[in-house]
């Protein structure tokens, strides 16, 4: 979608072409990170400039030609005023993103969607999971429940149980459950890891912990920083909570069950903690890596390493 760029010389965007046009180069040539949904300027302008003129996401190429008015560039001056001065990711200053195809809330209570497990989440967890239907679901460490809801959307038999520590990031997951007309199959539960769900068990078991390490943390681009420290930070070696899951996640499984988990960069130190855990990592075919599958059964056989 708006893949002709048209580039104006000088003076305000008058048609929304030019708004995209003049908007991604003023992004270009800040120094913002992007890593919150998108990974370019001219993606994040498309998204503002639309959000500004109140048109859909997917609004075709059919809208480049409409006016772009004088109070539309207001709101759009002040949008990145925000976004390049004072670094605030873009999903926080449109109060929405994207995920599995589906759109959520999103605000300073919970980190931004953004795990490839969305991919899977569409796939319906194949070739990974070989278990009947998923009727039970566990989403541990939700935060705004992006990815315990999207599994409740596309998997319309299960009931999904979304645990997080944080209660500003459960308010949001309720928020999420009842505007995406979930909420009658999913329960959100203030828990330490597990400890809401003792003696339950699950056909799957997905998680996103923190997994970013104590040095990391502090050298982060500043758009991390607008995001909940807890929802990132994970230790010396950003394995802290990961050792502590990976010790317990089995008995939380149905015999046929399959634990999924992210680890993200911290997969080679992973490998280094576990030396005799052969992890299966998932590839992605629209990018992201250190995503792990591990069936109860594979669980179960490496129970010594876990200790
Ligand atoms: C990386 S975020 C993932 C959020 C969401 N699943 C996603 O993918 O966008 C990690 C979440 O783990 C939560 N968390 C941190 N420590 C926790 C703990 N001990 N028990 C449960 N949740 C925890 C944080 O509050 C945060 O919401």
């Amino acid at each position: 979608m708006y893949t002709s760029v048209m580039k104006i010389d000088s003076g305000s965007p008058t048609t929304i072409a030019q708004a995209l046009s003049w908007c991604s180069q003023r992004l270009e040539s800040s120094a913002v990170y992007f890593g919150h949904g998108t990974d370019n300027a001219w993606d994040e302008a498309v998204q503002m400039v639309l959000s500004v003129a109140q048109l859909p996401a997917d609004a075709g190429d059919g809208v480049l030609p409409q006016v772009f008015s004088p109070q539309m560039m207001d709101r759009l001056e002040a949008l990145l005023q925000q976004r390049i001065a004072e670094r605030v990711p873009l999903p926080y200053l449109l109060g929405r993103a994207w995920f599995a195809g589906l759109e959520f809330r999103c605000d300073e209570r919970a980190i931004i969607p953004r795990s490839p497990m969305a991919e899977l989440i569409e796939q319906g967890f194949q070739p990974w999971y070989a278990g009947p239907a998923p009727e039970r679901v566990l989403d541990l460490c939700c935060g705004g429940g992006c990815i315990g809801l999207a599994t409740a959307y596309h998997q319309a038999q299960s009931h999904v149980d979304l645990l997080d520590i944080d209660v500003d990031a459960l308010a949001l997951a309720r928020e999420n459950a009842a505007a995406l007309g979930l909420a009658e199959r999913c329960r959100v539960l203030q828990s330490d890891l597990f400890e809401a769900v003792e003696g339950e068990r699950y056909d799957l078991i997905l998680c996103n912990p923190p997994y970013v390490d104590a040095q990391d943390l502090a050298a982060m681009p500043a758009e991390y920083h607008a995001e909940p420290a807890l929802a990132l930070g994970s230790g010396a070696d950003g394995l802290h909570l990961t050792r502590q899951i990976l010790a317990r996640a089995g008995q939380y499984l149905r015999p046929h069950g399959l634990l999924i988990m992210e680890v993200g960069y911290t997969w080679p130190t992973l490998e280094r903690a576990y030396p005799n855990v052969p992890f299966t990592w998932i590839e992605f075919a629209r990018g992201g890596d250190g995503v792990f599958a591990m069936t109860r059964q594979e669980w179960q056989d490496y129970s010594e390493s876990w200790r």
